[in-house]
């Protein structure tokens, strides 16, 4: 769900709870043991690259696959191994792209299935891999599976859906609401029946109890994977199911951003249903294609509901987010320490996978409050060190590496994401996450060569931008390279991970281990500062420093100004 979109949403996910799955006792050995070059997901950073965004190569205010291709080697440079791109497939863009009309093509305002191809070539040689967005849960209404299916009660394809009578009021045949406002169904005049959508109308839900539509999503699955493409996101993977006999959620005290009741939705999302599907897609897709990855759009609260997604034999996804840090207000150590534990010692030992910026959520120097005398930057700082230091697989967003902030609309006439305009001014969609690429101090900050871009560019585009970041060597882009280039070489830093000072509610500090070398971390996200001595830290003597921001180091231990870090080697 799933968006956490803003405060109001964020709330409406922290009510989910689960439906208990029975998952048997956990054993901790992967069944299918992958060879190394299989694994190499597990040293990966990963870089989520939304399209329309990225580059705008025949400058029509639309970025677009060739864009990609001419940035590869930006990418290789800042150390990324693999692409998610966010969903380029032909699309009425109801939702910028998560509403697919056609899983096997690409939309024309983002390139051809060649640009793709040459996109894959492209990355193979420069050692980057391209992962897809897999929109599972539904369609676009404008896919022929929904044309067909809203034709008539008897068309072949009626049952790709979800389709019910309405109640005998003529009112919907229950109380589920859309996580994008208003009800979850719609009444079609075609036939007179009502069709499910837990996010926007045009966005109807696929019915994955009908055989045929796992058969026909698998094809599609794999209609990339044999050009290439090295797995996918799996988008809203928790909504996949809904429950069969339609029983209503219940109803929490408040409102949802769009002022209907809040609900508890406990019999439309999470059900066990999904876990039986992921391993049959592990197993008749993903797993005949050697080192395919798939990622999950998880957003559960608790680590025991992320540890279900990796699957009780680990045979599920490989890489579930763990996305519930982002839902932190406001970020300290001690919300952030038990999570990781928890997520790093999931009984599973499936393989831990972070992000803490996406194009759902406001970017990170936007999101928090920041202590006095701090900036985004500094933000952005202390996020990176967590994300590149932890023990785990980062996804980063594009922009993030520059420290990139929200440019939010300041008018609901110029609102672009429909949830924006349904919920503004409390909902403002989430334009503010999804404007260009800052790429130099040109027009359009680079972008494209002057057509008006999709989205307005951030206003501090002429310094905060790749080119000037690049020659900077206290940019928040270098920081990222630099903090990158040591995760690829410092076996530390792909080894074990130990949380040390854990009585510590203002700074988290752990120690990575491995080949033989210990890097510590220290992170202070507090608005206080703090004096640690190197015996509290767990001992060891420091050597080079990898990283540091708003930190001293003396004899006498670290010093830590607000939101101060330090990453260093412990000889
Ligand atoms: C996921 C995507 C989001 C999209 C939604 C519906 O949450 O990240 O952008 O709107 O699914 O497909
Ligand atoms: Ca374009």
């Amino acid at each position: 769900m799933r968006k956490l979109v803003t405060g109001a949403m964020a709330t409406a996910l922290a009510l989910v709870t689960t439906t208990p799955a029975a998952i048997a006792a956990a054993p901790t050995m992967p069944v299918n043991a992958a060879s190394a070059k299989d694994d190499w997901w597990k040293s990966a950073v990963i870089y989520e690259l939304y399209p329309r965004s990225f580059a705008d190569s025949n400058n029509d205010g639309i970025g677009d696959l060739k864009g990609v291709s001419q940035h590869l080697d930006y990418l290789a440079d800042l150390g990324v191994d693999a692409i998610w791109m966010t969903p380029m497939f032909p699309s009425p863009q109801a939702d910028f792209g998560y509403d697919v009309a056609d899983y096997d093509d690409v939309d024309p305002q983002f390139g051809t299935v060649a640009d793709a191809d040459q996109l894959i070539a492209a990355g193979k040689q420069k050692g980057i891999k391209l992962i897809l967005d897999f929109v599972i849960n539904h369609t676009s209404d404008k896919h022929p599976w929904f044309v067909q299916s809203r034709a008539n009660r008897t068309n072949p394809y009626r049952d790709f859906y979800i389709w019910r009578d309405g109640k005998a009021d003529g009112t919907p045949p229950n109380n589920w609401s859309s996580i994008f406002g208003g009800p979850a169904w719609d009444k079609d005049p075609v036939t007179g029946q009502y069709y499910y959508h837990f996010f926007y109308p045009q966005q109807p839900d696929l019915n994955w109890r009908n055989p045929k539509v796992e058969k026909a999503m698998f094809d599609a699955a794999e209609w990339w994977l044999k050009r290439g493409v090295y797995g996918y996101r799996l988008d809203a993977v928790g909504t996949m199911f809904e429950r069969e006999d339609l029983k209503d959620n219940p109803l929490t005290s408040g409102k949802d951003a769009f002022g209907l009741a809040e609900q508890n939705r406990i019999y439309n999302t999470e059900l066990p249903e999904v876990h039986i599907e992921l391993q049959r897609l592990r197993q008749q897709v993903i797993d005949r294609y050697p080192g395919r990855i798939l990622i999950g759009e998880t957003y559960v609260g608790t680590s025991a509901e992320l540890t279900k997604f990796y699957g009780a034999r680990n045979d599920e996804v490989q890489l579930p987010m763990f996305l519930s840090l982002i839902g932190i207000r406001p970020l300290t150590a001690d919300q952030l320490r038990p999570r990781i534990e928890a997520v790093e010692n999931n009984p599973v030992g499936g393989w831990p996978c972070f992000a803490l910026n996406n194009h759902d959520q406001r970017r990170v120097p936007s999101r928090y409050v920041l202590p006095a005398g701090t900036t985004g930057d500094d933000m952005a700082r202390i996020t990176a060190a967590l994300l590149l230091t932890l023990r785990g697989t980062p996804i980063l967003y594009y922009g993030e590496e520059l420290g990139m902030q929200n440019n939010d609309p300041k008018r609901v006439e110029d609102v672009q994401d429909i949830i924006g305009k349904k919920g503004w001014p409390n909902e403002k969609g989430r334009d503010g996450e999804r404007t260009p690429m800052q790429w130099d101090a040109s027009v359009n900050a680079g972008f494209n060569s002057g057509a008006k871009p999709w989205l307005p560019v951030g206003p501090d585009y002429a310094t905060r931008n790749v080119t000037a970041e690049r020659k900077d060597s206290n940019s928040v882009l270098n920081f990222y390279r630099s903090l990158i280039a040591e995760r690829r070489s410092n076996p530390a830093l792909a080894g074990d991970m130990m949380m040390v000072d854990r009585g510590n509610s203002n700074v988290l500090s752990y120690v990575r281990t491995g080949g033989g070398k210990r890097v510590l971390t220290v992170l202070n996200f507090s608005g206080n500062p703090a004096d640690l001595t190197l015996a509290q830290l767990g001992g060891g003597k420091p050597g080079r420093v990898i990283a540091k921001n708003r930190a001293d180091l003396n004899a006498a231990g670290v010093h830590l100004a607000p939101l101060g870090l330090l990453v260093v080697e412990l000889s």
